[in-house]
């Protein structure tokens, strides 16, 4: 089978404005999410209204917000009791502003995705949308006071067992854990889409995508398609960049000392199917 491929535009206004009215304002406490932009096209392009989309690590809720104001249902386990209540209250605005779909959350551990899952909806998903935590510490959020900047919400949180924090190894073990799990709860033409972006440690790239490929491909799935999704505005023939203050500085720290790196500015989409 050929692997299929598409760019995907999910930047074309910040995730900020693209949130703002639709989500609590305190999610931008949370230092990892999905662009909307992107989990709508996701489940747009793999779902009908009426289907069930899932997210085994669902942070504040952006599959399951945007699958309920698509008129899909959604399922969510979060491991952070924090995050699984800002998703709650998130998909709750969604309602009240009158999405069609209804979404659980439910706190928990992915790598038990299934069996945490009603049993009625066990081989009844469509697509299971999910990014995994990476690095042990995000850029999160800056401020300046006028002589230094400040970071704030870098972490997702303090407890050590959050997949985040063990590491790239213990975590793919758990990302086949969960593909396995997402495996059974799939229909038989049902979608998983993974999306990650590589990221520096130590000024080394790490390839957590083509990484999840091979976990994936390990849990029996096939990858189906490989998407871009560009953090970057598309205007005429120019691109506006959406990094961070941090990831400019990283870059521009790193061409001063004379290693030419370039700031990252897509997201990997893996589109995996259980046949070919
Ligand atoms: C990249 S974030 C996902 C963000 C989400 N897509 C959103 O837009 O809010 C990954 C999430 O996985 C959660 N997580 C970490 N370990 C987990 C585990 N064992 N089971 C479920 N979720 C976990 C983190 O707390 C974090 O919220």
């Amino acid at each position: 089978m050929t692997t299929r491929s598409s760019v995907w535009l999910v930047a074309q206004r910040p995730s900020r404005e693209q949130r703002r009215g639709r989500y609590l304002p305190e999610s931008s406490c949370h230092p990892g999410k999905m662009a909307p932009a992107l989990a709508a096209q996701a489940i747009g392009t793999y779902t009908q209204p009426g289907d069930v989309v899932a997210d085994p690590m669902c942070g504040i809720g952006t599959t399951l917000v945007e699958a309920a104001g698509l008129g899909r249902d959604g399922f969510g386990v979060e491991y952070e009791p924090r995050w699984a209540a800002l998703a709650e209250a998130n998909v709750a605005v969604a309602r009240a502003g009158g999405a069609p779909g209804e979404a659980e959350v439910v706190v928990g551990d992915c790598r038990r995705f299934a069996s945490l899952m009603p049993a009625e909806l066990v081989g009844q998903v469509a697509l299971v949308l999910t990014s995994p935590p990476y690095g042990s510490s995000t850029h999160g959020q800056v401020s300046f006071d006028g002589r230094r900047v400040h970071k704030r919400d870098t972490h997702y949180s303090a407890d050590r067992a959050n997949l985040a924090y063990g590491g790239v190894g213990p975590l793919l073990t758990a990302m086949e854990d969960m593909l396995r799990g997402a495996f059974r709860v799939l229909t038989a033409d049902g979608v998983v889409v993974l999306t990650a972006r590589p990221w520096r440690r130590d000024g080394a790239l790490i390839d957590l995508p083509g990484a999840l490929v091979g976990a994936a491909v390990a849990c029996g799935f096939v990858l189906a398609e490989r998407n871009v999704a560009l953090l970057a505005a598309v205007r005429g023939h120019d691109l506006v960049p959406r990094a961070s203050f941090f990831q400019l500085n990283d870059v521009r720290k790193a061409r001063l000392a004379g290693r030419p790196q370039h700031v990252i500015a897509h997201e990997d989409v893996l589109v995996f199917r259980k046949h070919p």
